[in-house]
């Protein structure tokens, strides 16, 4: 007998939000989706908003809309905040995308600590980081300083401990890192970063609307919203300034939209006082709308109960997994601990890629990272547990049967 069917079956029964798959449209009930990490489901409240928004709003009140659309990237940021940042309204914005919001931020806290040298970041960070940082430091003549992170554990105290001293303006990591699930310290690092004067800024892409995370003690963050947030391909991003720096820290990218009275449309710059300096020009409505949607889902849904989730589903990928899969060389590259990891599981294998594709070609669709990676995003708010035990199970078939190898070894560009 199939123990672990029985324990998905009692899980799914006993689970909270399982209504609300329901909420999201599954073009393919077959299809077992795993991948919510990198791309979110479109829900069903998104589809009827955007019919709306595109037949009524931009196809009867042409530019009579932007009275409702101007405010959008604030009444949508503030709503993504309270929801799922659990910051007070006016420090969050959704606008432009990660890698921009990234460079405006990391920018604008350099020039906030002049004389101060150096940015620290680390080796495992998300490429946009990692490429964003090191030219921004680049063309201001400061030092990147790249500490080493083990890829499984993520940052490591001790080396952030001794990169950090009164030289540097600006420490920037991951929350969730993207390879492994390992969560870093925020608060310790928030809290050496400002023993030596440096400001902090986060990168939450992989941690909004599936772990909560503590801005109290930080100063900036950004994230995207197409993950976990279910704002669709392309979604815009979004930014966190603690009220405090608003006025404190410049927008590199003087655009109109931070502009105080923008449509006086004045001689001179004189930027904002408030979050609304770090907008840059007009705002993707579609996508806004979008966000919008994809919020009020999660906010319904209420992100204890989505971390709760979220630590059940990661728990069973585990379980199922060390049950399965070791026999096979499957290796589990995610933290053990829940306390340790975001919503993610990574499962190591030499022949990774090519799991990857078997997976998708028998109806499963994974995520794959290098190297050797596979990426396993159970979102949620709309992943049944049995969808894990069939994904897993699909995969223990394939590495019995070895039918993975009948697939190219070399990887494709887009992966
Ligand atoms: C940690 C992290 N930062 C940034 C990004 C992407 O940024 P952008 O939306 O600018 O492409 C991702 C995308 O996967 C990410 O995982």
């Amino acid at each position: 007998v199939d123990h672990l069917l029985a324990r998905a079956e009692q899980l799914d029964a006993a689970d909270p939000l399982a209504g609300w798959r329901d909420r999201f449209v599954v073009g393919d009930p077959g299809l077992i989706y795993l991948d919510g990490n990198s791309l979110g489901r479109l829900p069903k409240a998104t589809q009827a908003r955007l019919s709306q928004l595109v037949d009524v709003e931009w196809g009867e009140h042409l530019i009579r809309g932007w009275h409702d659309w101007v405010d959008l990237p604030e009444r949508v940021g503030d709503a993504l905040g309270s929801a799922l940042l659990g910051v007070a309204a006016g420090q969050v914005l959704v606008c432009d995308n990660t890698t921009v919001n990234l460079y405006k931020l990391a920018l604008a806290a350099a020039k906030a600590r002049p004389g101060r040298r150096v940015i620290v970041t680390d080796d495992d960070n998300f490429p946009t980081d990692r490429y964003v940082l090191a030219q921004l430091a680049a063309q201001q003549d400061l030092e990147l300083r790249v500490i080493a992170t083990p890829i499984d554990e993520g940052v490591q105290l001790d080396a952030v401990r001794a990169a950090v001293d009164h030289d540097v303006a600006l420490v920037s990591f991951s929350h969730t890192a993207y390879r492994s699930g390992a969560l870093a310290p925020m608060a310790t690092i928030d809290e050496l970063a400002h023993s030596v004067g440096a400001l902090t800024l986060w990168d939450l892409s992989h941690s909004v609307g599936a772990v909560p995370v503590d801005l109290s003690r930080s100063d900036l963050a950004v994230g995207c919203s197409y993950k976990y947030v279910n704002g669709g391909p392309g979604a815009p991003a979004w930014l966190y300034v603690r009220r405090d720096l608003q006025t404190y820290l410049g927008n590199p990218i003087a655009g109109w939209f931070s502009q105080r009275d923008q449509f006086a449309m004045g001689p001179e710059y004189s930027p904002r006082q408030d979050v609304g300096r770090f907008l840059t020009g007009t705002p993707p409505v579609l996508g806004l709308v979008c966000v919008e949607e994809g919020v009020r889902v999660l906010a319904e849904a209420g992100l204890d109960r989505l971390r709760a989730k979220g630590i059940a589903l990661t728990e069973f990928v585990i379980e199922v997994a060390d049950a399965w899969l070791s026999e096979y060389g499957v290796r589990i590259a995610t933290p053990r601990d829940p306390e340790r990891r975001g919503s993610h599981v990574v499962l190591e294998h030499p022949q990774a890629w090519q799991l990857a594709q078997a997976l998708t070609a028998a109806g499963v669709i994974p995520d794959y990272r290098e190297p050797n990676r596979l990426r396993l995003g159970p979102a949620p708010v709309y992943t049944r547990f049995i969808d894990v035990h069939d994904g897993l199970s699909r995969l223990r078939t394939i590495l019995r049967e070895s039918s993975h190898t009948s697939f190219p070894a070399k990887a494709a560009s887009v992966r």
